[in-house]
């Protein structure tokens, strides 16, 4: 067996030949390929270098994914090696890949980077039909967030939907899964103080309010975060509020802020505990370090509090000047109860206009049109996740052939591009700016077929834009390279779009009601 530095050196010596021939997906961002093939036979041994439990629960896992893809006849015993080496200069979640003829190595600095060698290894033997060609891959990611955020108020897929997805995810090195739960038809998740949030919360959905209650419990909660997990996905649960509370204020119509119950009552003492218990059980729940509190749109639904009079008169004995004053206490209130459970308080891009601290906050930008609220809350120092309408939200259509969902265009081009349109409005905060995330908001999107649709290729597309340096990106690289990954899809049973024959299948039908 030829020693890394002998394979090194040739490899060196190979001409350097451009990232966009490894069909991967994201695009790395360093390849060197080398000569020769690493064939998948029968007896590729895959080997933990160490005795540390998860490398070998991963090398474990490995052994498994390989069994069931194409296999080579081409004889000889070949080894993949795993190993965490802390001498190696990676940063964050960075991987080396070294492969040879007879060898692999899979090496990372932390855990999370050998689990996405893994991923890029099974990658390429999947597509690589039995055979990886040599090379060396060095590589780490530009974002240290890359999210997709599922609605499951609006519609509910289930947990089999939830998995497939967390699969594919730790695939295209996503890390985030921002699972929004709770919002205006239906609340989705089992809270064992008030169960009433679940068994009349959880009944309806965006285009029947009759439907029968579904939620998740807590043992399902629990199964998913530890799924998510073992593929190195951080679970993010959004608890909408003060408004985008309807689901909520229908089983406890105390707790409502007047009018249709869109709002939670903004200045009852109630209000406050019934969501600290709740922020309570959810911080058990979800070992992540954030809480997504929503805090958008509150104006939709906070007409009641013109004309309620103890609003008002709290209003006045607070110097809260006006609704919008009010709106900013809840939210200060709010941040100081998710602190004290021990977590960060994620919110949409309103919320940098509540005085909360940046130290505090993460902001998650979504309006696209104010741009001013992204640089506003840059100079004020919050962190910012973006997932900007355009072009980032998954509900809005993508070829001007389609009807159902939002009438203005996100392609898969905008998706992969994005944030390049904006970048230079960054300029001196890029270190606040954690990731991005592609968002699917599903009033039209009623079962799993539409939602493969919307989702897909343009998840793919979103995880190269977060994994993958500006200067390595190349979109018609990309669309080169996307038949590969379709075929995957097909052999998942995924009905996405496909970009390269767009009227080779028909648009899924939506619900009838229009979105928001
Ligand atoms: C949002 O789309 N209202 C965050």
């Amino acid at each position: 067996m030829k020693t890394i530095r002998t394979l090194l050196i040739s490899i060196m010596l190979a001409p350097f030949i451009s990232q966009a021939q490894s069909v991967l997906f994201p695009a790395p961002n360093s390849v060197h390929m080398g000569d020769g093939r690493f064939f998948l036979n029968g007896q590729v041994e895959i080997k933990a270098e160490t005795t540390e439990g998860p490398v070998m629960e991963l090398a474990e896992n490995m052994r498994w994914a390989l069994f069931s893809l194409p296999k080579s006849d081409e004889a000889g015993k070949r080894v993949v090696c795993l190993g965490i080496d802390s001498s190696l200069a990676l940063p964050d979640e960075g991987y080396q890949l070294i492969i040879h003829s007879d060898t692999t190595w899979l090496r990372a600095t932390s855990f999370s980077g050998l689990r996405h060698a893994k991923e890029v290894f099974l990658q390429l033997a999947r597509f690589g039909e039995g055979a990886v060609d040599c090379r060396v891959i060095q590589d780490h990611p530009r974002f240290q967030w890359r999210g997709f955020l599922l609605d499951e108020s609006r519609h509910f897929f289930g947990k089999e939907k939830v998995k497939q997805y967390l699969d594919i995810m730790a695939s295209l090195r996503l890390n985030v899964f921002h699972w929004h739960l709770t919002d205006e038809p239906g609340w989705r998740i089992e809270i064992k103080r008030y169960p009433k949030l679940a068994e009349i919360g959880g009944i309806g959905n965006w285009h029947d309010s009759d439907a029968e209650a579904r939620f998740y419990t807590r043992e399902e909660i629990r199964e998913i975060v530890a799924y998510a997990a073992e593929r190195g996905i951080m679970v993010v649960p959004e608890i909408d509020m003060p408004g985008h509370a309807t689901a909520a204020c229908r089983a406890y119509p105390e707790l409502s802020g007047g009018g249709t119950g869109f709002t939670f009552h903004p200045c009852k003492e109630e209000t406050f505990r019934f969501l600290s218990d709740v922020l309570d059980e959810i911080a058990g729940l979800f070992p992540a370090p954030f809480i997504h509190v929503g805090g958008d749109e509150v104006h939709f639904g906070n007409q009641n509090w013109f004309s309620d009079p103890e609003i008002q008169a709290f209003i006045k004995a607070n110097k809260l000047v006006d609704e919008k004053g009010l709106e900013h206490y809840f939210i200060r209130r709010v941040a100081d109860i998710v602190a004290s459970k021990g977590k960060t308080m994620i919110g949409w891009d309103e919320v940098v206009d509540a005085g909360v601290s940046p130290e505090k906050t993460v902001i998650m930008w979504w309006r696209h049109d104010r741009k001013y609220q992204l640089l506003k809350a840059l100079e004020s120092g919050y962190r910012v996740v973006m997932t900007p309408r355009l072009p980032m939200y998954g509900d809005f259509v993508q070829d001007y052939t389609h009807h159902i969902g939002r009438e203005e265009f996100n392609t898969l081009m905008d998706v992969y591009t994005f944030p390049a349109s904006i970048w230079h409005l960054t300029q001196g905060y890029e270190t606040q700016i954690l990731g991005l995330q592609y968002s699917m908001w599903t009033e039209q999107i009623a079962d799993g077929k539409r939602l493969d649709y919307m989702t897909f290729p343009r998840l793919v597309a979103a995880a190269e834009a977060g994994w993958t340096l500006p200067r390595n990106k190349n979109y018609g690289r990309f669309f080169n390279r996307l038949h590969y990954i379709l075929k995957w899809f097909d052999q998942l049973g995924i009905y996405y779009y496909n970009p390269l024959q767009p009227q080779s299948r028909p648009e899924p039908s939506g619900p009838d009601k229009e979105g928001s």
